[in-house]
């Protein structure tokens, strides 16, 4: 058993002010899911991670591997082993003996380490270059190694922070493949950190979405991406992002080039209640389509084309009350309008609208 649990855990560095790099992080991890830590650059997932790891203290709250408080355990004594941006092999030592280092350091006896070597060799394909040194293996036969180097520990979390970073766009889409893979096989509860959304969204079981050291949103990639609980989540979340707008609200709905986007009746209970005139409003890229200049929708003056074979994205802008927005609409990419062209957009789909608070961001309906 090696559930994971943060409660209320915060760190927070001293100056003026003071920085709470993760602030009151409440997040439990099952045993052997694979979780994934998302967020821009200092939003504090490697804090969050080595808060874990017993690198950084934790200054307010606790946190428990398996069931027991380690809040103030020593790092060696956690059970968890930890792969980095940076693999750090040593450079004197062949494949085999990185690998089978930490093993050595335990004092285990050279047969036993031989085969646990063996063994995680096998499994990342790295058997025929354990006799060579890391500066003979490619960047990715490193990362492999730098994986081996935590699996032979059998430690019951893996902690992962931007593994992949080093890599080249193409081996790094094949390896993320192989982790997951290769984590459902071992079925060892890793908790991994990127700032790259897409990497998150095709790699975890549960993604938790940090900003500014605040948990915004933990759930299935799904889940994020269908129902977002924030703006910030709805415009991290998806490739091209959201289009999310503030616009005025009337009695009739969204205002968007003067025509009135009929909006959910909940989402307009919920937005008088709260005495709003402006609504944030959010549609994805393929909610929205081409539609006849006949049809209800806005126009859009196209400025850009981006053609990806199958779909082409359309970046455009639209007029609201007395200024333009950016807007991105997917599009079949057979037919594209060309630059300089007025088209019709409209809706595909209502119930595929997202609306937020225009200030605080918050989702205002379920
Ligand atoms: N040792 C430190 N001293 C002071 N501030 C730090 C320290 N480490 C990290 N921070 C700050 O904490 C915040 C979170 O950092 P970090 O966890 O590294 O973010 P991320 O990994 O998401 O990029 C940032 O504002 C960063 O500047
Ligand atoms: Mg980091």
């Amino acid at each position: 058993m090696a559930e994971v649990a943060y409660a209320s855990a915060s760190r927070v560095f001293a100056g003026s002010p003071p920085v709470r790099a993760v602030d009151a992080l409440d997040l439990d991890v099952a045993d052997g899911e694979f979780l994934v830590l998302v967020g821009p650059s200092g939003s504090g997932k490697s804090t969050a991670l080595r808060m874990l790891a017993g690198l950084e203290d934790v200054d307010e709250g606790a946190i428990s591997i398996g069931g027991r408080d380690v809040t103030n355990v020593q790092p060696k004594d956690r059970d968890i082993a930890m792969v980095f941006q940076s693999y750090a092999l040593y450079p004197h030592m062949t494949v085999g003996e990185n690998m089978g280092f930490a093993l050595k350091l335990r004092g285990m006896p050279k047969t036993q380490i031989r085969d646990k070597v063996a063994e995680a060799a096998k499994l990342l394909d790295l058997s025929p270059y354990l006799d060579r040194k890391p500066k003979a293996l490619s960047g990715g036969q490193r990362q492999r190694v730098a994986m081996g180097r935590a699996i032979v520990r059998e430690p019951s979390v893996f902690l992962m922070d931007e593994p992949l970073s080093n890599l080249d766009a193409k081996l790094r889409v094949e390896t993320r493949a192989n982790i997951a893979a290769l984590q459902q096989r071992l079925g060892t509860t890793t908790i991994y950190v990127t700032h790259d959304q897409v990497e998150a969204m095709t790699m975890g079981h549960r993604v938790a979405v940090l900003k500014d050291g605040l948990l915004q949103q933990c759930d299935t990639p799904r889940a994020l991406y269908d129902h977002p609980a924030n703006a910030f989540v709805a415009g991290f979340i998806g490739s091209p992002g959201m289009n999310l707008k503030t616009v005025p609200l009337t009695s009739t709905g969204a205002q968007l080039d003067g025509i009135a986007v009929a909006l959910p009746r909940d989402a307009m209970t919920a937005a008088s209640a709260q005495g709003l005139s402006e609504i944030t409003f959010g549609v994805r890229p393929e909610t929205l389509r081409l539609a006849t200049p006949e049809e209800d929708g806005f126009d859009l003056v196209v400025e850009l084309v981006e053609e990806l074979g199958a779909d082409a994205y359309v970046h455009g802008a639209v007029r609201i009350s007395d200024h333009s927005e950016r807007f991105v609409v997917r599009v079949d990419g057979r037919t594209p309008p060309t630059i300089g062209q007025k088209v019709r957009v409209a809706l595909r789909d209502h119930t595929e609208i997202h609306l937020f608070h225009p200030e605080t961001g918050a989702r205002l309906t379920d």
